[in-house]
């Protein structure tokens, strides 16, 4: 008698959970944009929506030289986790995902000097993974606009290798 009564709860509760979750596609798709709770939630709905794009990003270009960690490899590829150089100026780390980088820079006290060629195409994708990084290995550190790199400039890619 008990186990049935426990069975009708429990079948009661899946059917409960099945309707909520089945109703209204357009309450879903706003859901997965404004997360009220979660990592992101402090963020502004536009800057949420782009994170699993900046993910996507990160784990298919960036871990390779900064790793899974964000923590590089020291003195050849530089930190993103923690990185002072990166938190101080959020536009120059979207500016340099766009562009490359081929400069002399300290990071957290260590030199850096190798190049980085350009790493992604659109200001979309550069805002979007710059926007994962800092929100993720480790850092909380806000996040950067689409219009606040209005004015960085897309150089020209370097041309392609000529066909054979
Ligand atoms: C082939 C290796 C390589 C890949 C792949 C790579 N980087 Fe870099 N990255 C570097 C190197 C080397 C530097 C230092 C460049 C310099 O000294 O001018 C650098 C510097 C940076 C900097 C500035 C330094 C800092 O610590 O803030 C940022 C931001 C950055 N990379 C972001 C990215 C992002 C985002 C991706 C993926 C979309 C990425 N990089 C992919 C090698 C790489």
């Amino acid at each position: 008698m008990k186990k049935t009564t426990l069975t009708l709860i429990s079948l009661f509760a899946i059917s409960m959970f099945v309707v909520s979750c089945g109703g209204g596609g357009q309450q879903n798709a706003e859901q997965q944009t404004v997360q009220a709770t979660g990592p992101y939630s402090d963020l502004p709905a536009d800057i949420q929506a782009m994170m699993p794009r900046g993910e996507e990003i990160y784990k298919t270009k960036c871990t390779v030289c900064h790793q899974t960690t964000g923590l590089g490899i020291e003195s050849v590829f530089p930190p993103l986790a923690k990185a002072d150089y990166l938190i101080a100026d959020k536009v120059r780390a979207v500016a340099q995902t766009l562009n490359g980088s081929k400069i002399e820079m300290i990071v957290n006290g260590k030199k850096y000097t190798q190049e980085m060629i350009p790493q992604v195409d659109t200001k979309e994708d550069a805002v979007a993974v710059i926007n994962y990084v800092l929100n993720n290995l480790g850092n909380k550190d806000g996040f950067v606009t689409l219009s606040e790199v209005a004015n960085v400039e897309i150089k020209p890619r370097p041309a392609p290798a000529p066909a054979k």
